[in-house]
């Protein structure tokens, strides 16, 4: 590589980080994204000078890039126009698994070719074989992990011995990179064993876990992807690589212990303790639960909420299924007119993925000195008139606080109930994504508003108006 393609690696690099630190913040998360797609530019047509074909396959080889380019582009944007907001993990499932498949393969084909002129060195055998490894664990996990948020399984499929069995491919695996390493380094067949255990490997570690844990288990196969893709890098001497998938590795790694820590579960318990069987959904018995159920209409909520001092209103994934985000802006706006406060708490796993809430809320343009995280309004939740709870369930389910036999015991919490009064926007008494019932609602101070999250806010606004 020449030195002026290495200070331009180093440049994408630099705008690659630029663009991660700016995605920190509500306010520039756009610029980010624009910056690292440009930095992305940039070291795609760097890389172009870098291209060897062999001259009788040059005109094929291109072709097939352009064409691969152009499927690319198109089935790119319009996943990105076309999906919901709510299947935004799905997406990110899917489009990982691409990139931990296409870094197996790129790696799979440099050993393959490397193999047949019988010119690998040992010391790229090692990068190669990462490659390859966690490539394909991760695009098999990832397609598993798709199907999982797609409803297609039940259950997490998982029986007696699981792990001993996942333990003796992985060994079998090792054993077989440490006879590449050391050994014969250019034996193809004991390669292609290993890939086909990379993937039934990838298989066999997210099939166990439960469909509740899934954008946990996403973060953690993007951290892979990104790992085998700087392990590329180091295979065909490619700057941009090294550190794009580095910067991925070290950030999905960070996001996956964040999300265990905001619900108070250890890794090992997401990836060994087959939590949370399905989607949720499912009735709420009534079992152990004292208080009875209160509904509320919309005209005696609107009234409720006109003359609150203080209303902090809490988002979860029912505003998200509604598409109720630009109702929750008017509301709280139409309440702004009749001088009540309102602010907006986010729990940090509201919702299906990470900054899920935040990412709606800005959509309808709600100012963000109007949002407040988990832990900076929770000792202030007492002086609160009402609570607005809409479409959230796990959330806010004092059972995490108060019921050591839940499995949801000792995660985080947005205190509700501490409100002088809450109002539950949802549509039946069905249960959150963690299947378990929720306390709060049969609780003195706490009124039921079913319906739509959507029709009940347009309801809302109405009566607000009026009153
Ligand atoms: P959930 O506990 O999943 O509850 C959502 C509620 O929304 C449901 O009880 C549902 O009740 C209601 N709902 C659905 N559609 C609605 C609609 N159209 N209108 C009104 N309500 C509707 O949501 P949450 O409180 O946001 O908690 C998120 C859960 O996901 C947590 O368990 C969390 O651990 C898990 N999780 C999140 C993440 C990230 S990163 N966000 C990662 C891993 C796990 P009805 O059916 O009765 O309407």
């Amino acid at each position: 590589m020449n030195s002026t393609l290495a200070f331009i690696f180093i440049g994408v690099a630099v705008l690659f980080i630029l663009g991660m630190k700016f995605l920190s913040s509500p306010k520039t998360a756009r610029n980010g994204n624009l910056i690292a797609a440009l930095g992305m530019l940039i070291a795609f047509f760097a890389t172009l000078p870098l291209l060897h074909f062999a001259p009788h396959h040059a005109k094929l080889n291109v072709i097939l890039m352009v064409a691969g380019i152009v499927v690319g582009l198109i089935l790119g944007a319009i996943g990105a126009y076309s999906v919901k907001m709510t299947a935004m993990p799905q997406m990110v499932a899917a489009f990982n698994g691409l990139g931990g498949g296409a870094a197996a393969l790129v790696a799979s084909l440099e050993f393959l070719r490397g193999a047949q002129t019988g010119s690998i060195a040992v010391i790229e055998t090692l990068p190669m074989l990462f490659a390859m490894l966690i490539g394909s664990l991760s695009f098999s996990g990832s397609i598993i992990a798709f199907l999982k948020l797609e409803g297609k399984f039940e259950k997490p499929y998982t029986f007696p011995g699981i792990n001993i069995l996942n333990g003796l491919i992985l060994l079998t695996m090792l054993g077989l990179a440490g006879y590449l390493i050391f050994g014969q380094a250019s034996n193809s067949t004991a390669f292609i064993v290993m890939f086909a255990l990379a993937l039934i490997f990838g298989v066999a570690m997210v099939m166990p876990i439960g469909g509740a844990d899934m954008p946990v288990v996403i973060s953690l196969l993007n951290s892979f992807t990104g790992l085998a893709v700087a392990g590329d890098g180091f295979v065909i001497h490619n700057l941009s690589m090294i550190v794009a998938g580095t910067l991925v590795g070290s950030s999905g790694t960070l996001l996956t212990l964040l999300m265990c820590r905001a619900m108070n579960r250890p890794i090992t318990n997401v990836l060994f303790g087959a939590f949370g069987s399905g989607s949720g959904g499912g009735e709420a018995s009534a079992e152990g639960v004292t208080g009875t159920v209160k509904p509320i209409q919309a005209d005696e909520a609107a009234l409720l909420l006109s003359y609150a001092q203080r209303v902090v209103i809490v988002p979860g994934y029912g505003m998200a299924v509604a598409q109720a985000q630009h109702q929750v802006r008017e509301l709280s706006d139409e309440l702004g007119k009749h001088g009540v406060e309102v602010q907006f708490a986010i729990h940090p796993v509201a919702g299906r993925m990470p900054g899920h809430m935040n990412v709606l809320l800005a959509e309808a343009n709600v100012p963000y000195d109007q949002l407040q995280e988990m832990d900076a309004i929770n000792p202030s939740m007492d002086r609160v008139g009402v609570c607005l709870v809409i479409g959230a369930n796990d959330v806010v389910n004092p059972a995490a606080r108060e019921q050591k036999s839940s499995p949801i015991y000792g995660m985080p919490i947005i205190e509700a109930d501490r409100a002088k009064i809450v109002i539950v926007m949802k549509r039946s008494m069905a249960t959150g994504f963690a299947g378990i019932q929720n306390h709060l609602f049969y609780r003195d101070n706490t009124r039921m508003l079913f319906g739509d999250a959507k029709a009940s806010l347009n309801a809302l606004i109405a009566a607000v108006k009026a009153s």
